[in-house]
């Protein structure tokens, strides 16, 4: 026990040493008038926070301030240093200036059309595009000729679930040879294109008609990649040498040519394994993990019981302190029972070759290039309030825990093995609202009968098993499934529908009448998160899945992370909505934490005003095409924006 502690303890400092780091960076890149001395202590305030917390967990034991307390302050910060360097050129050459720093070549040819392009819809993010780099660095290991090639083999097989799209002479044209059912999909993506496709060259994209990512490359076969990319890192930025044709740093000419046609007749082999209703985590879903790493070391076998060492890298306590990490699968070989995507998966054909598919999101570890997902741009989910169906101020609203959807996050066959189902978030999430049968740590005043007019600040804090029973007496809750048990075979269909029932559906714009919104993946990404954002309600938001704008938003700042694994559910809507009852057989009262819950619901609403418009899609998606672009050109070294 006491060796145990004692490790505790050196996590706790090794997290202070991270936080510290952190705030270095932050020191970095921000006012001069933050001073060192106030950055040490904040530093050592949030390390011995840490500690604590982190201990208290462990042991059940007493924590002097409560977690949430601790991350808001730190998203704060987190929040400010992101904001600052994603913007800081003035101008179109300290633009291109930062690029240069930031990825050591020459912006793609026609940045400056890029740059116009950006400010004229006054872009909060003109420097930090490094989601585009992170995604197409490892092509810069491909010959422009490969990725061509690639592009044509994947597209001439329509039984790939992808779908093509050609730029031909400044104009955008889906392939012939795309199924009807998913034509609105690339339509979706032609009404984006539109805006400047006229500013982009000749060249064949491909795009993922799955909501599942489709490309998992090997962590070696990465690793050899990436040490072939010197083009992605440092070609072509020595503008200064003697051969830099100035003439020559456009676009080739003749580009179109390099495209092949599309065969009469199309062909069937493919560089996709199909695993559709199957597992996925150990042949795919953990492969881009280093070979050292918890998840391709360790099974996780225990299905029910809850693996806190696999989440406590990326938590403080219970509670998600790093949302990049929560969803990384490498410390966590739990999650390949945690998530419909790993379970059992409706459409799952993966390449484990790079090949090129653009697609909607993608699983961290997964290689697939994202973009901007025609669903939030097209309002097939829109916030859009009515005066019959308002959007009340966040105080005036319902203070109940709201969430409806389908069983449409993986398949679960019934057949030959059944109740994959008991393992996806919405299912374990509807379960643990409404029928769970154990108790679970809440976070909660000690003592428990603490005067309710003690502030948060002078409180303590401690983990309490409580039953579900008095939970669901504590706290309003309304997280039901509608509509058939959907994607399901054999028994796993009666079996869902006893255990779940089934709940009254909702116009979409009836969830602004609550407060807390959940904010769940589906067989991908979720496409209401951006309007649940737009409201005046404070999103709840657990995910596997990532997007174009990851990074822009800060957790705790803009919404309320929450693990996959859901173990701090109860424990943050006590935060936010507050309790008032008996657990066991003393009366708790704790004050909602009105005002941080309204200010993290303002703040999100606010930010993605300026940095989620569907302005802000496009000047992505632009930026996105002209590296691209210049990836597939064969003078790809020797073009670029000079200036
Ligand atoms: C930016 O705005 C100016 C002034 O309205 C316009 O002339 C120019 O064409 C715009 N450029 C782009 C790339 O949108
Ligand atoms: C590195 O990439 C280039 C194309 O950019 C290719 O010609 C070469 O064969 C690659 N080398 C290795 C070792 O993969
Ligand atoms: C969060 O985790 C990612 C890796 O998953 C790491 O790169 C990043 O530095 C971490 N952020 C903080 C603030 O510790
Ligand atoms: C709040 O919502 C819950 C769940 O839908 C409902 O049962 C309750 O009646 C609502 N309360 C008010 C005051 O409308
Ligand atoms: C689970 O909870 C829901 C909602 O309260 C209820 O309709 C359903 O019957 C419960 N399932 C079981 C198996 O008790």
């Amino acid at each position: 026990m006491v060796l145990f502690n004692l490790l505790l303890c050196v996590l706790g400092v090794v997290l202070i040493s991270i936080v510290s780091k952190a705030s270095e960076a932050l020191k970095r890149g921000s006012r001069p008038e933050r001073s060192a001395a106030s950055s040490f202590v904040m530093t050592l305030t949030i390390g011995l926070y840490v500690a604590r917390a982190l201990l208290a967990y462990q042991h059940k034991s007493l924590v002097g301030y409560h977690p949430i307390d601790v991350l808001m302050l730190d998203a704060r910060t987190q929040h400010e240093s992101f904001a600052k360097q994603a913007h800081l050129s003035k101008s179109l050459s300290e633009a291109v200036r930062h690029y240069q720093g930031r990825y050591n070549r020459r912006p793609p040819p026609r940045f400056d059309i890029w740059y116009q392009y950006a400010t004229n819809r006054s872009s909060a993010v003109i420097d930090d595009f490094d989601n585009i780099q992170e995604d197409l660095l490892p092509f810069w290991a491909m010959s422009p000729a490969d990725i061509r090639q690639d592009t044509w083999d994947i597209l001439a097989n329509p039984g790939n679930d992808l779908g093509g799209i050609a730029i031909r002479n400044g104009r955008a044209e889906i392939f012939s040879n795309v199924v009807p059912t998913h034509r609105w999909m690339l339509e979706g993506i032609l009404d984006i294109l539109n805006h400047f496709t006229e500013w982009l060259p000749d060249m064949d994209l491909v795009f993922n008609l799955n909501d599942e990512c489709r490309v998992a490359v090997p962590f070696n076969e990465m690793q050899k990649l990436l040490s072939n990319t010197s083009g992605g890192r440092y070609a072509s930025s020595d503008t200064g040498s003697t051969s830099v044709k100035r003439a020559g740093t456009d676009f080739s000419y003749e580009r179109d040519q390099t495209w092949q046609k599309m065969p009469e007749e199309p062909t069937t082999s493919t560089r996709f394994l199909a695993n559709s209703f199957n597992p996925t985590f150990a042949d795919f879903g953990r492969i881009g993990c280093p070979p050292s790493s918890a998840a391709r070391r360790d099974t996780f076998w225990h299905r029910t019981a809850l693996c806190t060492s696999c989440a406590r890298q990326h938590s403080l306590g219970q509670f998600v302190s790093n949302w990049t990490a929560s969803a990384d699968p490498c410390h966590q070989p739990d999650l390949a029972n945690l998530h419909g995507f790993y379970l059992s998966p409706a459409a799952f054909h993966t390449s484990k070759d790079l090949v090129p598919v653009f697609s909607q999101s993608r699983a961290p570890g997964y290689n697939d290039i994202r973009y901007p997902s025609a669903w939030n741009y097209r309002d097939k989910s829109v916030y859009s309030p009515t005066p019959e169906r308002p959007d009340p101020s966040f105080s005036s609203k319902n203070a109940t825990l709201f969430w409806r959807g389908a069983t449409s996050e993986g398949v679960s066959p019934g057949w030959p093995c059944h109740g994959s189902w008991k393992g996806m978030v919405r299912q374990r999430m509807v379960h643990l609202v409404n029928n769970d049968t154990v108790k679970r740590d809440v976070l909660l005043p000690y003592p428990l009968d603490t005067s309710p007019d003690l502030p948060s600040r002078g409180r303590r804090w401690q983990y309490h098993p409580t039953s579900a029973s008095t939970l669901g007496d504590l706290m309003s809750t309304d997280v039901r499934f509608v509509g058939d048990i959907v994607r399901c075979g054999g028994r796993d269909c009666p079996d869902q529908e006893k255990e779940f029932g089934f709940g009254q559906a909702v116009d979409f714009q009836d969830h602004w009448r609550y407060k807390y919104l959940i904010d769940m993946d589906g067989a991908g990404f979720s496409g209401r998160f951006l309007p649940f954002l737009q409201s005046n309600s404070l999103v709840f938001k657990t995910a596997l899945f990532r997007e174009w704008y990851e990074g822009r938003l800060t957790a705790w700042l803009h919404f309320v992370p929450l693990d996959l694994r859901l173990h701090d559910v109860w424990s943050v809507l006590a935060y936010f909505a507050g309790v008032k009852g008996e657990v066991d057989g003393r009366s708790v009262s704790m004050e909602p934490h009105e005002k941080e819950g309204g200010h993290i619901a303002q703040s999100g609403r606010e930010w993605v005003e300026k940095v989620m418009r569907k302005e802000d899609m496009e000047i992505y998606f632009f930026r996105l095409l002209l590296e691209w672009g210049r990836l597939t050109d064969d003078r790809r070294d020797d073009i670029g924006y000079v200036g």
